[in-house]
């Protein structure tokens, strides 16, 4: 039997390791190698990589896209879509929506995998639409989490309405590194039993769980796994690549790996990761196994962006009270999975019930949105007193939201004529406006000052 493997090196092992602050001169050199290793998958793309290229990193997402596709030639790339909420945290209208997919696609997208944070799936069904419109891989998600409500009926369920709408795959996203080995085999079972598509398991290091509970799903037929190469793997990112490449074989599985080009990656990737850890980036307390979040159910990325919000607001030192806050707030929620943006807006609100002397004195607006329905259908049921305290009179949505949405895409369009150069650009401005303002003024910038050099130089 077939494992096949995604390595995650590029999109969530950096975004779970240094929060996704790779840019794309530090991994350059090695992509051509990708393509020798025998990867079913390289997810490069999606999650938070948009915004910190943007943000941070002074870098076209799109253009970084293009640029990993004219190196990687053979291996698909795949990125991570957060369905409705696109690579952003708020719902967009339809036709945004299959706009960025159509533009994806076209600079080089093979495999989108397209979740919803409360499994809603209401709000992947424009994605899945576009991408399978697009001849593109849909992947859909099951997101995973511990809960009363949360059981593997539930999931059974959950996994025919994916293969109903026509997916290509489906992948458990297990983000908080949670799901033991037992749970694993029962839930890649009864998921194998239910349905006729590949499954796909997603986890993360942080609890030490992952190679056994990888090791357990692919033992219950489980056709592929994520995982990072090794000097970026553990810790809040994926399990090995190497470890579970030789795992798997020993065990008498075909990965289809090459060792030598396994070798080669990782030898490129060490003195990158030395690097980071001199800088401060790369904080060695990710890098630990963590079995709290057995407790918490944390996931990676929420972790390292709780402690550095908490370092900013030099408040290290309640850290573990916010770490207990978390469930708490989970509850109240309705058992929201801690995967984006529901993790950022639980640990955000558990961090304002700690430092603000009161749960819920002050509510992020996030909350509110939530309670009031713009998410979605919450898995369980929210706090009725906290309905009261945070609507009032207002009344809660019902429908998908995005059906409230007016179309944006050709309106902002005809807004931004002056700024935006390409549908991209106008994309880009769509998800993350003074973001990508700010960074379309730099990139105006640095070209004139490249004309005048130019001009010196002559
Ligand atoms: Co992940």
């Amino acid at each position: 039997m077939k494992v096949n493997i995604t390595e995650t090196v590029l999109r969530d092992a950096n975004q779970s390791l240094i929060a996704t602050r790779m840019p794309f001169e530090d991994f350059e050199g090695i992509l051509e190698k990708f393509d020798d290793a025998g990867y079913y998958s390289l997810e490069c793309w999606g999650g938070a990589t948009f915004d910190s290229c943007l943000r941070f990193l002074n870098e076209d997402p799109w253009e970084r896209l293009r640029k990993i596709k004219s190196k990687v030639k053979k291996t698909k790339l795949q990125m991570l879509l957060r369905g409705q909420n696109l690579l952003g945290y708020k719902h967009y209208p339809d036709d945004v929506v299959r706009k960025f997919i159509q533009l994806s696609v076209d600079a080089g997208m093979d495999i989108i995998r397209v979740f919803d944070a409360l499994n809603d799936y209401r709000n992947i069904k424009a994605s899945v639409d576009e991408i399978i419109k697009q001849k593109a891989h849909a992947q859909g998600v099951i997101a995973y989490t511990l809960s009363p409500i949360h059981n593997l009926e539930n999931y059974a369920k959950l996994g025919k309405e994916l293969e109903n709408m026509g997916v290509s795959s489906i992948c458990v996203k297990d983000m908080a590194g949670i799901m033991g080995p037992k749970e694993a085999y029962d839930l890649i079972k009864t998921l194998k039993e239910t349905v006729k598509l590949p499954i796909f398991l997603h986890t993360h290091s942080t609890t030490g769980l992952g190679p056994i509970t990888y090791l357990k799903a692919v033992e219950a037929g489980c056709d592929g796994v994520d995982t990072a190469i090794s000097s970026f793997s553990g810790g809040t990112s994926q399990p090995a690549t190497e470890t579970l490449n030789y795992s798997f074989k020993q065990m008498g599985f075909e990965t289809g790996l090459n060792e030598k080009a396994l070798k080669e990656i990782n030898d490129f990737f060490k003195p990158v990761k030395d690097k980071y850890i001199n800088s401060g980036l790369l904080d060695s307390f990710v890098l630990g196994t963590d079995t709290d979040a057995l407790v918490y159910q944390v996931p990676g990325g929420m972790l390292s962006n709780l402690i550095s919000q908490l370092k900013q607001q030099n408040a290290m030192n309640r850290l573990e009270e916010v770490l207990e806050e978390t469930p708490r707030v989970r509850k109240d929620l309705g058992y929201p999975p801690l995967v984006t943006p529901m993790s950022q807006m639980v640990g955000t609100q558990a961090a304002a019930n700690v430092l603000s002397g009161g749960r819920y004195k002050v509510v992020m607006k996030e909350v509110k949105a939530y309670i009031k329905g713009e998410y979605g259908k919450a898995p369980g049921e929210v706090d009725q007193e906290l309905i009261k305290q945070v609507l009032g009179d207002e009344k809660p949505i019902t429908c998908r939201p995005a059906d409230l949405l007016e179309p944006t895409f050709e309106k902002t369009k005809a807004e931004i004529a002056g700024i935006a150069k390409t549908d991209e650009d106008i994309m880009s401005y769509i998800l993350f406006p003074q973001v990508a303002e700010k960074f379309f003024k730099e990139r105006e910038e640095r070209a004139a000052t490249k004309v005048s050099y130019t001009i010196v130089k002559v």
